[in-house]
């Protein structure tokens, strides 16, 4: 669930600069739109389902991280209704910090050779 709609997310705005050419990626058409609605749907529920009973590593610093990646779902649900542009792009950066933030505490711990971010 995670993987895929997260790709939908950071591939939905940015900016491409090749020789003599700037293009701009962003959503245009309402089905675009219901696209990037939709993948942050799943990762608000992804969030969720993260957060459920044998899933949950802890009761306390996990739930803080699942409930970063919910959040950030939800905001860029509001920023895709809303059809912003602007907010879609920086908040698939806070995306990038939930995902990040949780596996620096929970995926990377058993490999010493992970750069850290602290
Ligand atoms: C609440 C914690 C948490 C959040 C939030 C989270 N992850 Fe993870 N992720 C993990 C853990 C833990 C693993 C390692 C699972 C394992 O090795 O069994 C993992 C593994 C992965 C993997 C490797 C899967 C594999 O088959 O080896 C990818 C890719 C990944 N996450 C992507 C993401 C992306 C993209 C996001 C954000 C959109 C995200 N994750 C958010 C905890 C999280």
């Amino acid at each position: 669930m995670v993987i895929p709609n997260a790709q939908v997310i950071w591939k939905s705005t940015g900016t491409i600069y090749t020789l003599g050419k700037v293009e701009e990626i962003q959503p245009r058409t309402d089905e675009d739109w219901l696209n990037v609605e939709q993948a942050a749907t799943v990762l608000t529920e992804a969030g969720n389902l993260l957060m459920m009973e044998g899933r949950a590593k802890d009761t306390g610093p996990w739930m803080e991280r699942a409930r970063a990646l919910r959040e950030a779902g939800a905001s860029l649900h509001q920023a895709a209704k809303a059809r912003d542009v602007a907010a879609v792009f920086e908040r698939g950066g806070h995306l990038f910090d939930a995902c990040q933030g949780c596996h620096f505490a929970y995926r990377y711990e058993k490999d010493p050779n992970i750069i850290r971010s602290h």
